[in-house]
C-alpha cells in the first residue's frame, strides 16, 4: 500500500479556537480523523504530524525519505518565508501538495506569496478540511 505523509505546520492544533471565523469550530483531532477517513476509501495509509517548529518539520521531511511515496503539507505561517522547507521538500523530492484551509490570497498581502509552494506539485487553498482530501486524491493518481 502507498503511503503518505500528512504534515501540519504551527498553530494547526489550535484549531477549533483560533480565529474560527477563517479557520472553522472543528478542532485538529476532526481534522485528523477527517484525513483517516479519506485516506481509508482512497485505499492509501497516512501518517499524521504536526509541529510547531520548524526544525522538526524539517527532520520529519527529511525522515520521509524512501519511506514515504509523497507529502501532503500545511506549513501554516511557514509558508511565507521557510527557505529551509522549501530546501527539505525539494531535497527528497518527493511528490508533495500545499494545502491551506483558507484562500491565503484573499487575506492580508504578506499571505498571498508562498515560498514552499515552489517545491510542490501544486497547491490547494480555501477550501477547509476538504483540501487535505483532494491532495490526498491527487497524489494517490500519481504516485
Ligand atoms: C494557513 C494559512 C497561513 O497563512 C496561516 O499562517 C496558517 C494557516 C491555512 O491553512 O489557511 O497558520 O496555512
Amino acid at each position: 500500500m502507498k503511503k503518505i505523509l500528512v504534515l501540519n505546520g504551527p498553530n494547526i492544533n489550535m484549531l477549533g479556537i483560533r480565529e474560527k471565523n477563517i479557520y472553522g469550530k472543528q478542532d485538529y483531532a476532526a481534522l485528523c480523523e477527517y484525513i483517516r477517513q479519506e485516506a481509508a476509501a482512497l485505499n492509501v495509509e497516512v501518517e499524521l504530524a504536526q509541529s510547531n517548529f520548524e526544525g522538526e518539520l524539517v527532520t520529519l521531511i527529511q525522515q520521509a525519505y524512501g519511506k514515504f511515496d509523497g507529502i501532503v503539507i500545511n506549513p501554516a505561517a511557514l509558508t511565507h518565508y521557510s527557505v529551509a522547507l522549501l530546501d527539505a521538500i525539494k531535497a527528497v523530492a518527493l511528490p508533495a501538495i500545499e494545502v491551506h484551509l483558507s484562500n491565503i490570497h484573499a487575506r492580508e498581502e504578506f499571505r498571498h506569496k508562498s515560498v514552499t509552494a515552489a517545491g510542490c506539485l501544486g497547491q490547494i487553498c480555501g477550501l477547509g478540511f476538504q483540501g487535505y482530501a483532494l491532495a490526498l486524491r491527487a497524489l494517490v493518481e500519481r504516485i
